[in-house]
Order: C-alpha cells, then sequence, then structure tokens
C-alpha cells in the first residue's frame, strides 16, 4: 500500500519539502506567544501566509531597487558573475537563506549553470510559500532532483551547521537578511555554515552618503508608504486588531553597535484582547507592539561586523544610489584561491 501511495505521488505535480523541527506547528506557536507576550514581533511572522507572501511580494516588485532600478540590478549580476568565476569546482550547492521568492538566487544559479558547472540548490526559508515559489523559479534552472527545499527558523534552529552540509562546496546566500536580525544572535550562525572552501554572498540596504542619520532620514519613505503598511497589518488583522484599533508609525531609532535602524510600532488606541488557542493576551490603550525593524548598514560597518564575526569582505559592489551593497565574502584564513 505504502508503496503504491508513493508510485501515485510521484505521478502528481507535488514537492517534496523538508520542514525542520523550529517550523513545527507548537513551536511555531510557542514563538507567536513569545512574540506577543515580549511586544516585539519575530520577522518570520510577516511572511507566514499566503496572504502576506502575496503582499510582501507586490511591495518588493513595487519599491525594491533590485527591480526598478537598473544600477541596483546591475551590482547583482556582477556579484553573480564574481562568485560564479571563484567557485572553481564542477559542482556547486547554491543555499539560499531566507530565499523569498527566490529571483535572486535563481539569476546566480543561471550564472553557475552558464560556466558549465552542475547546480543544487536548498531554498530555506521560515516561509513554506516563499520556498515554494523559490523552487518554482530555480526549476527554469535547476534539475527537480538537484532541488531541495527547506522550510526552517534561521533564529531558532540550532542545528543548521550539520544540516546544510554539502558534499559540494557551497555558495551560501543572505540577501536582503541581515537588516532584519539582531547581529548578535544571526552573525555567530551564519559564520558556522561558511567553510573554508565556500563563499556567502550577501546584501544590504544601506544608509546613503556620508552622514549616517542624514542617509538614515532620506530612506524613511522607502518604509512608510501604503503598500508596507498593508504588509504590516496584515500579521495584525489576522489576529483581529485593525487599523481603527491603534496607529502604525515609523521611527529612526539607534541600536548597539552604533548602528541605526528604521522600526515600525503599532500604538493601541484602546484596550484590545487576542486569543491564541487558551491563551488570552491583554493589550492596554497607549501600549505599543513592534512589528519590524530594519538595520541600515554602510559599506564601513558591514565590513567591520563581518569581521568581528570570522568573516571577510572579499569584494564589494555599491548602487551608485548607495543605498544596496552586495558584499562577496568567505571564512577568514582561507586561502585566497577556490577550488
Ligand atoms: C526581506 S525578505 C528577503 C527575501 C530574498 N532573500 C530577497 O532578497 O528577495 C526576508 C525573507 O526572510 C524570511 N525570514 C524571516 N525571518 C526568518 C527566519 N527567522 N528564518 C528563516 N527565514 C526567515 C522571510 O520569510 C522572507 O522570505
Amino acid at each position: 500500500m505504502a508503496g503504491e501511495i508513493s508510485e501515485n505521488l510521484h505521478m502528481l505535480s507535488s514537492a517534496n519539502v523538508t520542514i525542520h523541527a523550529s517550523q513545527f506547528p507548537e513551536n511555531v506557536r510557542r514563538d507567536l506567544l513569545a512574540s506577543l507576550c515580549a511586544r516585539r514581533v519575530n520577522h518570520k511572522f510577516l511572511y507566514d501566509s499566503v496572504k502576506q507572501t502575496q503582499k510582501w511580494l507586490a511591495l518588493h516588485q513595487a519599491h525594491s531597487p533590485t527591480r526598478n532600478d537598473a544600477d541596483c540590478q546591475a551590482i547583482y549580476e556582477k556579484s553573480f558573475a564574481a562568485a560564479a568565476a571563484q567557485i572553481k569546482s564542477r559542482r556547486v550547492h547554491v543555499i539560499g537563506l531566507g530565499c523569498g521568492g527566490g529571483q535572486k538566487d535563481t539569476r546566480l544559479l543561471k550564472w553557475l549553470k552558464h560556466r558549465g558547472q552542475e547546480v543544487f540548490y536548498t531554498p530555506c526559508d521560515a516561509s513554506l510559500a516563499m520556498v515554494l515559489t523559490a523552487r518554482q523559479t530555480a526549476l527554469a534552472v535547476v534539475p527537480e532532483k538537484n532541488c531541495l527545499p527547506f522550510v526552517c527558523d534561521l533564529a531558532s534552529a540550532d542545528d543548521l551547521h550539520k544540516i546544510l552540509v554539502t558534499h559540494h562546496p557551497s555558495l551560501v546566500t543572505f540577501f536582503g537578511m541581515i537588516p532584519n536580525f539582531e547581529p548578535e544572535q544571526i552573525l555567530p550562525k551564519l559564520a558556522s555554515l561558511v567553510r573554508p572552501e565556500d563563499l556567502l554572498l550577501l546584501s544590504a540596504n544601506l544608509a546613503p552618503g556620508e552622514n549616517y542619520a542624514a542617509g538614515m532620514k532620506k530612506i524613511l519613505p522607502q518604509y512608510d508608504n501604503p503598500l508596507t503598511r498593508a504588509w504590516l497589518m496584515t500579521f495584525l488583522s489576522d489576529l483581529g486588531i485593525e487599523r481603527r484599533d491603534g496607529d502604525l508609525r515609523f521611527a529612526i531609532e539607534n541600536s548597539r553597535c552604533g548602528l541605526k535602524r528604521v522600526a515600525a510600532n503599532f500604538y493601541f488606541h484602546r484596550p484590545h484582547r487576542v486569543e491564541i488557542g487558551n491563551e488570552v493576551l491583554h493589550f492596554r490603550a497607549g501600549e505599543a507592539i513592534r512589528l519590524f525593524f530594519s538595520y541600515r548598514y554602510t559599506p564601513e560597518r558591514v565590513c567591520r561586523i563581518l569581521t568581528a564575526h570570522g568573516l571577510k569582505v572579499r569584494e564589494r559592489w555599491i548602487a551608485k544610489s548607495q543605498e544596496e551593497g552586495v558584499f562577496l565574502v568567505y571564512r577568514g584564513g582561507a586561502s585566497e584561491e577556490r577550488h
């Protein structure tokens, strides 16, 4: 019987996805309660549902320089070409950490394939909808048997260095992710996933110009706009909290390590009660819940913080707008030549 079912499943248009325990329902529920109790939402809950995924993809399409600024697209292409040229092995495994819709990873895979390398791809994200979208995008380039989708919470899974081990050198990607994590939480983990024979490509939204504070003011409207508001409010409306129940405000905050970030907080106008299973949470009028933050680095700040975690920047490409940069990174101490 089991044999028949597995044969039938193979004939379906289906996907095999590995789900890490960090995204099992009981753990997701625990994390959701922790987010609500702490009044600080774990970013993974902003991309959770199909509705949120669709809203974020629409927002990304409308506001992301990678979709709308030809020069920004060009820095990514240059970084892909450089990374593909430096990985010299015949087989390469791209591990897309926080892959989103997988568009950037797929362009990188195209470069690798174009050089005659056999490509493997692990789209990895907390959102199943994103992982499936990234898988679908990548199937234009990667054979299905070489595509190994993986759902996990990068922040809470503590065994990724044992799981994301590949036979071939890896090209780990971490595009647009560094702004949404506390650096001291994510960077040790990221460093543990990059072996001496691997490369890491990461991108960050930057604060433009010489004056860090003025640069932050300049980019604030990229967050405080109707599409971003609609996307962030989806998390609250799924909990029964509506726009009229409070006020969503964006602000620039000074944070640790001399970094600044944009944060979005929802301030309740009236008391609210949220039920999660048999747990009840109360929000008082005047209380706030932080829905989102985005660290804006400068190129020097990216290099400094990576070095502090044993990661060295080999090359970097900064958009003319100075609002986005891509960094090709290796594990400090490794030889300069990749094999
Ligand atoms: C800003 S998007 C970046 C997507 C993609 N890398 C790109 O550049 O287009 C952030 C992605 O990180 C994922 N994410 C957020 N928190 C996560 C976590 N704790 N673990 C894994 N993925 C997470 C989200 O689901 C989303 O797909």
